[in-house]
């Protein structure tokens, strides 16, 4: 048996404790490099089955960015974990695990180059390019940037942070982030193709709402065009044409037996005709009666006066000239219960036409001496057309009519201030 002096035993002792303390150490780091993998493959693997596949079965964004941000918080053992968004030229804040306020970081075209070129890095980086990073995470915590990009794009930044084991944050948070902040960078960019593709489709919708109420409205100028061009030739040639029937059955009777009277009825017959032709071409390139828009109302009532028969007295003292849709109405308006009471009111009836301007309004009557209406006449669309025409000018129709007292056609229509 060899005989160990004092000196070598305290070397084997010593060599010994060294090896045992060497192997004991050697189990330690294995044990935590197993657990550091084990939650990093638990972090990986939830990123590819449970972030991905929910993304892909298109789960709100929001509610899966919040999840992979607390996640990331829970298997790095991190004291806080944050996304930063590109939003424009700005990158916010938009989801901090503990929660917190930060002033969103304007980003320059080279900054966000840098931050896009940029691997995973850590707090020289961050205090070098996006210091606002690093509010209210001490000097002494470890810190981890990732940049978040897909197709070229910046979209966002994941941030870590931890205080304990600060020095060993790059090892273990690395790779996650990595895997991490690609399929954030796919999940945000579908999202953001998503949106563009959701504003294209509402701008396509209110087109397609635009185009609609345009036909609608087309559709309703054409029936008002229709209406207008209706109304005109009732209430213009129509009455022409029915003036020179009247008068041409008094021809018929009057006959050869008063050459004279003849004569003038024959002469006034062609007049009217020529009248009638120069209506119609007016209508036709939809001007109003020339008289009317040449010299005004008092003028072109004066000549519908003189037109019907018998002839109607005209008062109209005082008035000026008006807007073109107030004059049409009332002239148009006139015309019809001029001829109405010369339809209607019979042969020997009193015919008078009255329009004054009171206060702000013009005001006009045509009243004859006729029979007034008959129950169980049929309406035509004269009535009807008056209506319409003031109605559109706001203004308003009102008949009195009785056997004794004939019939009181009154009508206003409100003026504009100046
Ligand atoms: N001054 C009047 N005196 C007696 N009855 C009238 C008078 N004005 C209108 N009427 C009656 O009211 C009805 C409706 O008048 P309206 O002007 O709408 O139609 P119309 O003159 O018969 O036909 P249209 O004007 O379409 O040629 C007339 O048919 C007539 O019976
Ligand atoms: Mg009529």
């Amino acid at each position: 048996v060899p005989r160990l002096d004092p000196v070598g035993l305290a070397l084997v002792v010593v060599l010994g404790s060294l090896a045992l303390s060497a192997v004991a150490a050697g189990a330690l780091s294995a044990r935590a490099r197993r657990r550091r993998s084990a939650a990093s493959l638990q972090a990986i693997d939830f990123v590819r089955t449970s972030f991905t596949s929910r993304m892909v079965r298109a789960e709100p964004l929001e509610a899966l960015l919040r999840e992979v941000v607390e996640a990331l918080r829970d298997f790095l053992s991190l004291d806080a974990a944050e996304l930063w968004i590109v939003e424009g030229s700005q990158l916010r804040l938009h989801i901090a695990d503990p929660p917190r306020e930060a002033p969103p970081v304007t980003l320059s075209p080279g900054l966000e180059t840098v931050i896009l070129n940029a691997r995973v890095s850590g707090r020289p980086w961050a205090q070098t390019w996006i210091p606002g990073l690093l509010a209210s995470k001490p000097d002494a915590w470890g810190l981890r940037v990732a940049p978040v990009s897909h197709a070229g794009k910046l979209l966002a930044i994941l941030v870590t942070a931890r205080h304990h084991r600060a020095d060993r944050l790059a090892d273990e948070a690395d790779e996650i982030l990595d895997e991490l902040a690609r399929e954030v960078g796919v999940g945000l960019y579908r999202a953001g193709l998503d949106r563009a593709l959701q504003a294209t489709l509402e701008q396509l919708r209110r087109q397609a709402g635009e185009l609609q109420a345009s036909r609608a409205r087309l559709v309703a100028a054409a029936d008002a065009e229709r209406r207008r061009i209706e109304r005109n030739l009732h209430d213009g040639i129509q009455q022409y044409l029915l003036s020179v029937s009247v008068k041409a059955r008094l021809v018929e009777r009057v006959g050869t037996s008063d050459r004279e009277a003849t004569n003038k009825l024959l002469g006034e017959l062609v007049d009217e005709i020529q009248s009638a032709l120069v209506e119609l071409r007016a209508l036709g390139h939809g001007i109003y009666p020339p008289l009317l828009s040449s010299s005004g109302l008092r003028d072109a009532l004066s000549a519908a006066c003189r037109r019907v028969t018998p002839p109607a007295e005209l008062e109209a003292d005082g008035l000026g000239r008006y807007p073109v849709e107030v004059e049409s109405a009332v002239y148009f308006c006139c015309v019809e219960a001029l001829q109405n009471a010369a339809k209607h009111a019979g042969p020997v009836a009193r015919v008078s036409l009255s329009l004054r301007e009171i206060g702000k309004r013009l005001q006009f009557e045509i009243s004859d001496s006729g029979p007034g209406f008959q129950v169980g006449q049929g309406a035509g669309a004269g009535l009807a057309n008056m209506r319409d025409r003031l109605g559109a000018v706001g203004g308003s129709l009102a008949i009195e009519s009785s056997p004794a007292r004939g019939t009181v056609v009154r009508g206003e229509v409100p003026l504009p201030a100046s």
